[in-house]
C-alpha cells in the first residue's frame, strides 16, 4: 500500500533565506550548491534474514551521522542515479523517464550486492523532495534542479559481504551547465593508461567506484587541457567506450548516428537511449556498434564523420570540437557545434522543458 511508504516531514529551522537561495540560482553552476532538505530511507535485514525498507522522511539537508566501520567507507559499497526536475513555462515541475532511472538503480543495486528499492519508493522520494525544496527548482535556460538519489551500506563490520544495513538518500543540487559558463564545444583527453571498465566487471553499474577509477585518467586530461576522458576497450581493437561520466555519438555525413554497442561494460545512459529515440524520428539511421579510434580518425580524414558529441544528464549533449591523444589530434570539421548534434539537443530539452511536445510520454510530474 502506498502508505507504507509515507514520508514524514521535518523541516529545516534554518533553511537558506530567500536572498541567499537567489544569489545561488542566478549562478547555479554545477554541483556546487544543494537544498534544504534531503529524503531518505532505510533498509534492514531482520534476525530472521527479511529485509524492509522503512522509515521514509524528508529531514533537513546535513551531514550524516556514521559508524566509522560502516562498510560504504571501506569497501565501496554503494550506487547512484543522476536526473533532473524542470520547470515548465506555467511553474509545473517535471522529471524525465525517472522510472528509467529507477529500474537502472535496481539494475546497479543487484550488481553490487544492495538491496532493490521498489520504483514507488524512488518516484515518491523525488516527488516529496522537489515539492518540499520546490523554490530551488530553476526557470533559466538550460537549468534544472539535479537530483542525486544514492544508496550506501552503513552497517558497521569490516568483513567483506553484503551490508544488512543501509540506507537510500536522495539530495538535489540546482544545476546550470556542466562544464560551466555557456554551451560550448569540449575538448576531451584520449587515455591510454588506463581502462574504465571490463569484461565481467562493474562497467554496466552507475557504481561510485567506477567514478573513482576514472579520476587518475580525467586528471591526465585536464592536464591537457581537455575536460573529459575517452576510455577504449583495450581488449577489443581499441573500441570506444564512453567517457569519464558520459556517452558518446558520431554523427555521419550520409545520415547515420553511431554510438558503441551496449557490451556489459558501458553505461546504459537514458539520455543516450532518448537521443537515439530522437535521431531515428529525425530519420537519421541510428547504428549501436563497435566503433574503433581509428574509425573515428578515418571518418574525420575522409569527411564521413562531421560531428561528435558527448551526451548524460549532467551533460545534456555537448559537442566534442576535438579528441586529443598522445600521436595527435583528431577534429571535428570547424572544431565547433555541429548542426544535428544541436537540432538533437534542441529538441531534447524543448521536450524536457515543455517547449516541444512529449511524443513519446518521457515527462511525469513531480
Ligand atoms: C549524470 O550525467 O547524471 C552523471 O551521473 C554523470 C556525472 C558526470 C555527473
Amino acid at each position: 500500500t502506498p502508505n507504507e511508504h509515507a514520508f514524514d516531514k521535518q523541516l529545516a529551522t534554518n533553511p537558506k533565506s530567500d536572498a541567499e537561495r537567489e544569489a545561488i540560482l542566478a549562478n547555479p553552476g554545477f554541483g556546487d550548491y544543494f537544498t534544504d532538505h534531503t529524503a531518505v530511507v532505510d533498509y534492514k535485514v531482520d534476525v530472521d534474514g527479511v529485509g524492509g525498507w522503512s522509515n521514509a522522511r524528508i529531514e533537513p539537508y546535513g551531514p550524516i551521522a556514521m559508524d566509522p566501520a560502516a562498510s560504504v567507507l571501506h569497501y565501496g559499497q554503494e550506487i547512484f542515479e543522476g536526473l533532473k526536475a524542470y520547470r515548465h513555462g506555467d511553474g509545473s515541475v517535471w522529471s524525465f523517464r525517472p522510472e528509467a532511472n529507477a529500474a537502472r538503480f535496481n539494475t546497479s543495486a543487484r550488481r553490487l550486492a544492495l538491496p532493490e528499492l521498489p520504483e514507488e519508493i524512488f518516484i515518491e522520494s523525488l516527488r516529496q523532495l522537489v515539492e518540499t525544496d520546490q523554490a530551488w527548482v530553476p526557470s533559466g535556460d538550460g537549468e534544472a534542479l539535479y537530483l542525486r538519489p544514492f544508496m550506501i551500506a552503513t552497517e558497521a563490520f569490516l568483513g567483506v559481504r553484503p551490508a544488512r544495513e543501509v540506507s537510500y538518500r536522495v539530495i538535489a543540487s540546482p544545476a546550470g551547465n556542466y562544464f560551466g559558463g555557456e554551451l560550448k564545444p569540449i575538448s576531451i583527453w584520449l587515455s591510454t593508461n588506463y581502462a574504465r571498465a571490463g569484461e565481467g566487471g562493474t562497467g554496466e553499474a552507475k557504481c561510485g567506484g567506477n567514478y573513482a577509477a576514472s579520476l587518475a585518467a580525467q586528471m591526465e586530461a585536464e592536464a591537457q587541457g581537455c575536460k573529459q576522458v575517452l576510455f577504449l576497450d583495450p581488449f577489443n581493437d581499441n573500441a570506444i567506450e564512453e567517457l569519464g561520466g558520459m556517452n558518446i555519438f558520431f554523427v555521419f555525413k550520409d545520415g547515420r548516428l553511431v554510438t558503441p554497442a551496449l557490451n556489459g561494460h558501458i553505461l546504459h545512459g537514458i539520455t543516450r537511449s532518448s537521443v537515439m529515440q530522437l535521431a531515428a524520428d529525425r530519420g537519421l539511421k541510428v547504428e549501436e556498434r563497435k566503433i574503433t579510434i581509428d574509425e573515428w580518425r578515418d571518418g574525420v580524414d575522409s569527411g564521413e564523420i562531421t560531428e561528435a558529441f558527448a551526451c548524460g544528464t549532467a551533460a545534456v549533449i555537448t559537442p566534442i570540437g576535438e579528441l586529443k591523444t598522445a600521436q595527435g589530434s583528431i577534429a571535428s570539421p570547424g572544431s565547433g557545434a555541429g548542426e544535428v548534434t544541436m537540432a538533437i539537443r534542441e529538441t531534447l530539452l524543448g521536450i524536457q522543458t515543455g517547449a516541444v511536445e512529449d511524443l513519446h510520454g518521457w515527462l511525469t510530474r513531480l
